[in-house]
């Protein structure tokens, strides 16, 4: 079946989005279609992407040098000093800007790349091939980049849209189901917040997502990216409207924090927390019809993605998860910036809400 493209257009750069099955096998021929011609490559490669998948790029990548990296990914390793080693390797190898940087990875491995690529001389070429869905969907269209610090998550980075993002979804064979739940709560996020046409598509055929059948996954991952394309064309630099791409992750963010980045929670799960979270809260504010809230929990429960923050915390770490929640970066005052729902696929923008107020909602969560 042939691929599909999606480009998008930001102020700083158009690029396209190629959607398909085994396209490692032509990158060659992407390459040159979209005129991304250079003489050097750094692949900076997630060490759990399989062998075969890095064989096949290497072999199928027509430049002079070519320079393999790996990362080990994790929240941790989203850091400055990850970022300096691939800038170490750039500088060393005399990198030009007209020199390319390849992430093959998931969210962090393109996040940290991403990064480095955007300062190294000011910018130079950069493609991304996520290797995740929830990349896929995601964190591989838009620009952001960007790694952690102690005060807390994504606070350094950058806006730097890539050159080219190519999905192939053969690539996404071997990730565990764990990891295939966070690309989904990322997809539910885009379908609730824009379009619930989308919703019901993807309540339609949750369970051939789950098992990657081609035809419904390209489909799926094409309409997530073209929500997605839809908000950062209209506001790149998170202005206003891209804050709604944020809906759970004010919670997710701290979930994740609090918990010092722990396997026990990696950021997919704690977005699909997050969104509960922002669901429950949307309907205890008013903003969200019971009936539109039962709708999501149904369609979360069918798929059996009970998560419950009471498996995580307890009322000890609520100070902590506040303390996180106030250091979001949506924050102008002292009060906690959130996005909540109106409905489904219509999204609130900008309500701050002083954070007592949150402190009392997780604490009736955490013991109901
Ligand atoms: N830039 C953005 O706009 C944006 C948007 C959403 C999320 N994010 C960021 O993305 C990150 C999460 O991304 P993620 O969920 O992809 O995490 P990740 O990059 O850590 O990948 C998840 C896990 O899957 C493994 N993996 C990757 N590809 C694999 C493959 N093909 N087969 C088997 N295992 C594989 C990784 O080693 C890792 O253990 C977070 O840090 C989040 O902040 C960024």
């Amino acid at each position: 079946m042939k691929e599909t493209k999606l480009v998008i257009k930001t102020n700083s750069k158009i690029y396209p989005i190629i959607i398909g099955s085994n396209l490692l096998n032509k990158i060659s021929t992407i390459l040159k279609q979209n005129n991304l011609l250079f003489n050097k490559c750094l692949i900076v490669v997630d060490s759990k992407v399989p062998n075969k998948n890095i064989a096949l790029l290497k072999k199928n990548l027509k430049c002079k040098k070519k320079i393999l990296l790996l990362f080990k990914s994790n929240e941790k390793n989203k850091s400055q000093k990850s970022v300096n080693k691939i800038l170490n390797v750039l500088l060393k190898n005399n990198f030009t800007r007209d020199d390319c940087l390849i992430s093959l990875g998931g969210g962090i491995t393109g996040d940290v790349s991403a990064f480095a690529a955007s300062i190294h001389k000011r910018g130079m070429k950069f493609i991304n091939i996520p290797s995740t869905l929830l990349a896929q969907v995601d964190s591989s269209i838009g620009g952001k980049t960007g790694i952690n610090n102690k005060f807390g998550k994504n606070l350094i980075g950058t806006f730097f849209q890539p050159d080219l993002v190519i999905s192939d979804i053969n690539i996404l064979k071997s990730l565990p189901k764990r990891e295939i739940i966070c690309g989904y709560a990322e997809i539910l996020k885009h379908s609730i917040i824009k379009d619930k046409k989308n919703f019901n598509f993807i309540n339609k055929n949750k369970f051939k997502i789950f098992n990657l059948e081609s035809k419904i996954l390209k489909k799926t991952i094409f309409e997530s990216c073209k929500i997605k394309r839809f908000i950062v064309q209209k506001d790149e630099k998170e202005n206003n409207l891209r804050k709604v791409l944020n809906l759970g992750h004010t919670f997710a963010h701290a979930y994740e924090a609090t918990l010092n980045y722990s396997k026990k929670l990696n950021h997919g799960e704690a977005v699909l927390l997050g969104i509960k979270s922002a669901a429950k809260f949307s309907l205890l504010n008013n903003n969200l019809s019971k009936n539109s809230y039962d709708k999501i929990m149904d369609h979360l429960n069918k798929l059996k993605l009970n998560y419950n923050i009471k498996n995580y915390f307890t009322k000890n770490n609520i100070g902590k998860i506040i303390q996180f929640m106030k250091a979001d970066k949506k924050n102008k005052s002292k009060n906690i910036n959130l996005i909540l729902l109106k409905d489904i696929g219509k999204p609130l923008l900008n309500l701050t809400f002083d954070h007592k107020k949150i402190y009392s909602f997780l604490k009736k969560e955490l013991m109901n």
